[in-house]
């Protein structure tokens, strides 16, 4: 089966970075498909020229978050959902390009987390939906599944217990055929904070059909790291000298 990674992304002064890392990440697993979605209202030349030269099979879209749902400078980051409409473009264009004949797993990848090789090959053989411990995430060491005679029986979490499915996005991957044959399965970009992988999750599968993965959830594999914000406070500064940096160099 291939695996579709899915990695919705924006603009900011370490885009570049943070896709660097990933693509050469995802350069050490085989039989992979990187489906790269920004939040824009055009593909920008800076990803473009980055996935063409990243050696990956790969393909680009873009779809711009509605401007009533996209967070501001100001915001904190979790006043609003983020890279809804660009994961559910991702699932439009898999229902367009495969037919359920295709062997496939997708998984969600943020294009900030930092990902082990090991993950990949856990997730490769899904039936429905594989989930594994988030190291770094929920305001623990790590947020996993609690698994009995290889069957999940509950969550360790702390954060919004009630959740139906208390997974973050890099804790699970979905077949593709599943997808296919759930045809209107999708993100609620109107979901409860905390309930977005729920409400895709919760279209798809029930607890007891979840396939614990990661030494039946015992190894942390995949952690919600954060980056954080470049200071440029020089830049206006140069600008106003008249020597300010390069447009033309993509950084
Ligand atoms: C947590 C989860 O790990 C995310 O998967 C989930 O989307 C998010 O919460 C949520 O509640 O919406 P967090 O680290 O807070 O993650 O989210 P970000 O990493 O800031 O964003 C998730 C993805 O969306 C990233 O790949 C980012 O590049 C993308 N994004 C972010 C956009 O496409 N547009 C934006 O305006 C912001
Ligand atoms: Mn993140």
């Amino acid at each position: 089966p291939i695996i579709y990674v899915v990695t919705p992304t924006f603009a900011r002064p370490h885009q570049r970075a943070e896709l660097t890392r990933l693509s050469q990440t995802l350069l050490l697993v085989p039989s992979l498909h990187w489906i790269l979605v920004e939040d824009s209202a055009e593909r920008t030349a800076a990803v473009a020229e980055l996935l063409a030269q990243s050696d990956l099979p790969y393909t680009h879209l873009n779809v711009q978050t509605p401007l009533a749902m996209k967070l501001k400078d100001s915001d904190p980051n979790w006043l609003k959902p983020r890279g809804v409409e660009q994961r559910n473009e991702a699932l439009r264009w898999l229902r367009e390009h495969r037919s359920p004949g295709d062997r496939g797993v997708v998984y969600f990848a943020d294009d900030d987390n930092t990902y082990s090789v090991k993950i990949f090959q856990e997730m490769r053989y899904t039936q429905k939906v594989s989930v594994w411990p988030v190291g770094l995430v929920g305001g623990l060491r790590y947020e996993a599944p609690l698994v009995d005679n290889g069957k999940v029986i509950g969550f360790h979490t702390a954060w919004k217990t009630h959740r139906p499915f208390p997974i973050d996005m890099a804790g699970f991957a979905v077949s593709l055929s599943l997808l296919l044959t759930h045809p209107n399965a999708r993100f609620d970009p109107d979901a409860e904070r905390g309930f977005l992988e729920s409400s895709l999750l919760g279209q798809l599968v029930t607890l007891r059909e979840l396939e614990p993965r990661a030494d039946n959830c015992t190894k942390v594999w995949v952690w919600h790291t954060r980056t954080e914000k470049p200071k440029l406070k020089q830049e206006d500064m140069l600008e106003k000298q008249g020597r300010g940096s390069n447009p033309k160099i993509f950084v």
